[in-house]
């Protein structure tokens, strides 16, 4: 029996910030670490989702291949036989599997998906293009060319797992066994536990994530900001008027979010770091701890970004997108024949 898959891809648009650190990136690192004796790990970059909303091409290039050094800067380990790391566009099974997905994805369920009304209305229907309304669909083939079955995805990617095991579940009825389904969300989270709950809120405004594409950026930390900037943005984070310290999200979603990334950055559990501050009074006293620790983390995460070996990653990208060729073509070909093509 070969290894059950799991994968997962992060996009790779504006810089990523400390929410897609902590709630995405170290996550599958230490999933990699632990996990990958007994299971395949695919983590790629959706290079061919980074422009379904309006980008800037000229940076593209640049910022997947930043994404992937940060992998490498979080440990991941790349020497691992089964630890595979590459690029979408690198396997064009992807964007051939993905047309004949879309000849049996109904354009109902297509607009039901609500992060394309979200993205959509924000847009405005001149901007909004095709790839947008139908990226669900890449991102099923994305997972069933490998018959993918554990897939972290945070809670704003459900509808669209359960979309992927919907369209498998189509085509294994109609054409027999194409594709292994990926377990129910109920499944996914028992297997990933509390990471893929985490949520690190915006600075300014700690009732709504912190978002890559927030539009002020000011209550956003990113991994490139300079530990000056990082500081700045803590020390005027929206907190409460309540005046005393509690880890409470729905009274003290400010506080809350701040003790959090004390824990995270210091590496600590959340219980100790709640035991030594609440009860005390002072916000300002929390928030300069919190502005150290996450100027300490920067300063080493950016520390080691600039030690990355790029020809290591580069050799890695290489073999991966070679093996994963393979598998992908493999599927492709039987789903090819099952609908006649070949
Ligand atoms: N859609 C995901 C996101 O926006 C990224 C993604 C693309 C993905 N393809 C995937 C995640 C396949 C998991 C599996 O975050």
């Amino acid at each position: 029996m070969s290894k059950e898959v799991i994968l997962t891809g992060i996009r790779a648009n504006n810089d990523l910030t400390l929410g897609n650190y902590f709630g995405a990136i170290l996550p599958i690192v230490d999933m990699a670490k632990k996990r990958a004796n007994e299971y395949q790990i695919n983590l790629f970059v959706p290079d061919l989702h980074s422009f379904t909303t309006p980008i800037d091409h000229s940076q593209l290039q640049e910022q997947i291949m930043h994404n992937l050094r940060l992998f490498v800067a979080a440990g991941l380990p790349l020497n691992h036989p089964d630890v595979h790391i590459y690029r979408q566009s690198y396997i064009p099974a992807h964007s051939e599997l993905a047309w004949i997905l879309d000849c049996f994805t109904g354009f109902g369920e297509m607009s039901r998906m609500i992060e394309f009304k979200d993205k959509s209305a924000k847009l405005g229907e001149e901007r909004v293009g095709v790839g947008l309304f139908n990226y669900p669909v890449l991102m099923a083939a994305d997972i069933l060319l490998y018959n993918a079955t554990y897939i972290p995805v945070g809670d704003d990617q459900t509808q669209h797992l359960e979309f992927t095991r919907d369209i498998a579940e189509r085509l294994n009825t109609r054409f027999g066994d194409l594709f292994s389904v990926p377990y129910q969300v109920k499944k996914q989270h028992e297997f990933f536990g509390n990471d893929q709950g985490l949520r690190i809120k915006d600075l300014q405004d700690p009732t709504k994530k912190m978002s890559k594409s927030d539009e002020t950026g000011k209550g956003v930390i990113f991994l490139g900001d300079t530990p000056e900037v990082a500081a700045k943005k803590i020390m005027s984070a929206t907190t409460d008027s309540l005046g005393v310290i509690k880890f409470d999200w729905a009274e003290q979603p400010g506080i809350t979010n701040l003790l959090q990334l004390l824990a995270l950055a210091t590496e600590r559990p959340q219980t100790e770091v709640n035991k030594q501050w609440e009860g005390k009074t002072a916000y300002g006293e929390l928030k300069k701890a919190v502005a150290e620790a996450i100027t300490g983390f920067l300063q080493g995460l950016q520390g080691q970004l600039v030690l990355v070996d790029d020809s290591a990653l580069l050799a890695k990208l290489g073999a991966s997108e070679k093996a994963m060729n393979e598998v992908a073509n493999k599927t492709l070909y039987k789903v090819q024949k099952a609908v006649g093509l070949r």
